[in-house]
């Protein structure tokens, strides 16, 4: 039924770029299968529905909008004229195992007004929700929106776009100072102005590069696909969740370091400055924000004050450092000071170190791993 979409999409796009309300450009970009991180069998997440914020604890936010959780169902499918929702809904497939996988809170963004279930008349009305700039009403809001550090959002491209519910939910939850984190399922629109539209309304949240997207007919066998990109930003059972990793990681012997698209993974020491980082991390992952210092490191806060155990070194490319109790240091050239071993990332040159750390600032994410 859904396959039939992209043809009654793009006789739509034709009239609507006919009235000049503008189709951009790079709704083209990603044709089918545009993902290549898709496998395997779905699996029923329709347990997933009413699991609103609130009821676990922790510090990982999954909040998603479907449209098959923001449509009335109808019984009587003779009454829709065209194709007509089925849940679940992609992005709450993917949402409900990226749930899972971290162990986060899961939040399904709805609206009071439902749209319609018939196919055409969703387009309709959200097209017109587009033309107006409206932000449809919502049905709550995230309870306690602060305790959260990551948010996982998802969405499905709606007209070129997001669905205008997420602006509302945007300006009534604020994401500031957050890492995001997005997936999206879509049409053969691919993710289209989405990202840029996202990133325009939450400027002061930390959006990073690594997006999980997928063809809406992939959707269902994404779970493994999926399931790696949060093992890959280190964001697997972090909140021990369903997944019962938690107690592993806090004494994880590993620490997993994200910047941007790019994971390293550094031996840990064994030392009491250790034993109070993995505590720290035992919460959930630690985002830093690191500045380069005198051409050899990035520095950054750790907000907290650990054990020192300093001693005379004299760094190399890959060693992490804890300086005056509280700086979390990354080393790519030498420098020789006393202060606490933390480990040190494996199998990578200062070369190499310098490149992906780039010449600014840069945000790290720390988390424990085996
Ligand atoms: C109102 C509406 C507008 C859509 N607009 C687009 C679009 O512009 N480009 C695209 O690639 N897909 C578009 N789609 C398809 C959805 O992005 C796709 O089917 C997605 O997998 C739906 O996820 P969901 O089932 O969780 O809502 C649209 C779907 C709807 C209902």
């Amino acid at each position: 039924m859904r396959k039939q979409w992209t043809a009654m999409l793009l006789a739509s796009t034709l009239i609507l770029s006919l009235t000049g309300c503008g189709a951009p450009s790079e709704d083209q970009q990603g044709e089918e299968g545009q993902s290549e991180q898709m496998q395997v069998e779905t699996e029923d997440t329709q347990e997933n529905e009413d699991q609103n914020a609130g009821n676990n604890s922790g510090n990982v936010l999954v909040a998603y909008f479907s449209w098959a959780d923001n449509a009335v169902l109808e019984e009587d499918v003779d009454a829709v004229s065209s194709p007509s929702v089925i849940p679940p809904g992609n992005v709450q497939q993917l949402a409900g195992w990226v749930q899972d996988e971290t162990g986060g809170d899961l939040f399904s963004i709805r609206v009071t007004d439902p749209y319609p279930s018939d196919w055409d008349a969703c387009l309709e009305r959200a097209n017109e929700e587009r033309d107006e700039d409206a932000r449809p009403e919502l049905v709550e809001n995230v309870e306690n929106i602060d305790q959260y550090d990551t948010v996982f959002l998802g969405y499905p491209n709606w007209w070129y776009g997001v669905p205008m519910a997420l602006l509302s939910f945007f300006e009534e939850n604020d994401l500031s100072g957050k890492q995001v984190y997005l997936f999206c399922s879509h049409g053969t629109g691919g993710l289209a102005n989405s990202v840029e539209i996202i990133t325009e309304a939450v400027p002061d949240a930390e959006i990073s590069d690594s997006i999980f997207d997928c063809y809406e007919e992939d959707a269902s066998s994404s779970e493994e696909g999926i399931r790696q990109w949060v093992q890959e930003l280190g964001y697997s059972g972090v909140q021990g969740g369903n997944m019962g990793q938690n107690t592993e990681n806090t004494q994880g012997n590993n620490l997993s370091l994200q910047i941007g698209d790019t994971v390293l993974t550094a031996a840990l020491e064994d030392n009491s400055s250790v034993q109070a980082l993995r505590e720290m991390l035992a919460d959930g992952p630690l985002v830093i924000d690191m500045e380069d210092y005198a051409d050899m490191e990035k520095v950054g806060s750790l907000g907290q004050d650990l054990p020192t155990n300093d001693e005379q070194i004299t760094t190399e490319a890959g060693d992490l450092i804890l300086y005056q109790g509280n700086s979390f240091v990354i080393y790519y050239a030498p420098n020789s000071w006393n202060f606490t071993r933390l480990g040190k990332i494996n199998d990578v040159s200062g070369e190499e170190l310098r490149e992906i750390l780039g010449d600014g600032d840069v945000s790290v994410t720390l988390s424990l791993t085996e």
